[in-house]
């Protein structure tokens, strides 16, 4: 950490802990500062941080902060194509995806993005027959992204095709899909970045198993291979017409805008897939235009260091209330601990505080039933962001839509108002932060900005803390030591050799 990053830090430490009551108090204006709607095509996402402990002095604290670490040029160094995945050498080039980047970059991205969408249609007009089903196999990045956009964004108007996502290497995942599917009319998506992933590849040979045993006389005819090695696809069999590629620059956790989100574009048709990235973009567009604390994704990150800094918060939480955004905190986990869970800064020093809390969630109102009773009164502080949309995504009862809004609003307005007691058992001690995130509606537009929102706001994360958010070597040793158990002959401590033989293995 530079000498002017540890002066601010120094000066953030020093700053009064007032109280969310005392803040809003002493600041009427207080919502209008710390909220802000972001226009995008078709609507507005209103972002609601006031109920956090941020205030002015800490605002311009953190805005010297993101100064001394240099945001403005690592934005534009993003954002430009420039190499900022420094441990790998290469760019990180999502937003290339949806028009950001060096001019060279967006071009192939959007041939690339040609060419999946000829793809789409010729399926989608009968070009490799009748196809009902998709089962589309990838796993961590190839398969969250993936997974989120179709439950979130095919539940109201349903599905052009029938997608299964399977990623666990457990063979039950496998068989639940393909007991939906029949093999006749079912195509096999193989997305790996790398095509080399021991579960996506083991599936994906079960899957052409299950083809060949159900009648397929082709089943390599009824691939595409989603990835950034299209060599080594064609290597395994895939015709070179049906690998839909994407650049190496675009890391898995960031690729769903890539080719990766084929099953997506499938099933929405390409329509839908281009609001979703236009959605990312008008993200993109704020992103690149907003300094400091308006820049809703900088803000943000001043709010989650604030609390893993400076009250030692090792968590944070994300609650959608909307059964369309479930499968966000997975999500949001793989994004921001696979980003930011890191013990070295970008120059390989060791840090000097925490890096990415542990993000964990769930949707509401169910988890208010489950785990919000640690939220309100134990130990640990948890800063909670609530997600929701103004619009219902199911037809019953309107009462369905109003009750779980007015849940979600009071939840946040409960843990920062707290209520005391003489009875410790049933006192509140209050003063617990939360952000809201409120959509007009889940639509793919809403959609791809909040995920572009998420994927800004892990980045401002990194930089503050001065750490590469783009390589994740931490995953390679469980997949060397897997390895070498298969390979035989190695020696493993006491508890691991006896896990083994009671296993059988
Ligand atoms: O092991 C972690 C990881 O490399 C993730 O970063 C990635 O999203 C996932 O595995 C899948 O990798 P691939 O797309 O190369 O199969």
């Amino acid at each position: 950490m530079s000498e002017a990053e540890a002066a601010v830090w120094n000066r953030l430490e020093a700053l009064e802990k007032r109280t969310l009551r005392e803040l809003f108090a002493a600041d009427p204006a207080r919502v209008d500062t710390l909220s802000s709607h972001l226009a995008i095509p078709g609507g507005a996402i209103l972002f609601d941080w006031s109920k956090t402990h941020l205030d002015a002095d800490h605002l311009a604290a953190f805005e010297d902060l993101a100064e001394a670490a240099g945001f403005g040029g690592k934005r534009d160094a993003l954002l430009s194509g420039e190499i900022v995945n420094v441990s790998e050498g290469r760019a990180a080039e999502h937003t290339a995806q949806r028009g950001f980047g060096s001019s060279d970059s967006v071009a192939v991205a959007a041939a690339l993005h040609a060419r999946m969408h000829m793809l789409v249609d010729a399926i989608h007009s009968g070009a490799l027959g009748e196809v009902e089903h998709l089962i589309h196999i990838g796993i961590g990045g190839s398969a969250l992204g993936p997974a989120l956009a179709l439950d979130a964004l095919t539940r109201e108007d349903g599905a052009l095709v029938d997608v299964h996502v399977v990623s666990n290497i457990d063979g039950c995942a496998l068989e639940v899909a393909m007991d939906c599917c029949d093999p006749a009319t079912t195509l096999i998506a193989v997305a790996s970045k790398t095509f080399t992933t021991t579960e996506t590849m083991t599936n994906a040979m079960s899957a052409l198993a299950w083809l060949r045993e159900g009648g397929v006389d082709d089943p390599y005819g009824r691939v595409i291979a989603l990835t950034a090695s299209p060599d080594k696809a064609v290597e395994w069999g895939v015709d070179e017409t049906r690998v839909l590629p994407f650049q190496e620059s675009v890391g898995g956790r960031y690729s769903l805008w890539s080719s990766i989100g084929f099953p997506v574009a499938l099933a929405l048709g390409w329509e839908g897939f281009s609001e979703m990235l236009e959605g990312a973009a008008a993200f993109d567009q704020h992103f690149a235009d907003t300094d400091g604390r308006a820049n809703l994704a900088l803000r943000a990150a001043f709010a989650d260091q604030y609390y893993a800094h400076l009250r030692g918060c090792q968590t944070r939480a994300c609650f959608a209330y909307d059964e369309r955004l479930a499968l966000l905190p997975s999500y949001l986990q793989q994004l921001e601990m696979e980003s930011n869970g890191k013990s070295v800064t970008a120059d390989g020093a060791p840090v000097s505080g925490p890096t990415a809390p542990i993000t964990w969630g769930g949707v509401g109102t169910d988890a208010q039933h489950a785990v919000f009773q640690l939220l309100h009164q134990g130990t640990n502080l948890v800063p909670v962001d609530f997600i929701a949309a103004i619009r219902a995504g199911d037809m019953l009862d309107p009462a369905h839509h109003r009750i779980l809004l007015m849940n979600c609003f009071a939840q946040g307005a409960a843990l920062m108002a707290g209520r005391p007691s003489d009875d410790g058992a049933r006192a509140y001690p209050g003063d617990r932060p939360s952000a809201t995130i409120l959509l007009d509606d889940v639509t793919p537009a809403s959609f791809g900005a909040l995920i572009a929102f998420h994927e800004h706001r892990t980045f401002a994360n990194a930089v503050l803390m001065g750490i590469n958010p783009f390589d994740q070597f931490g995953v390679e040793l469980g997949k060397e030591i897997a390895k070498s158990i298969e390979q035989g002959g190695v020696a493993f401590d006491p508890s691991t050799a006896a896990l083994l033989k009671a296993a059988g293995l």
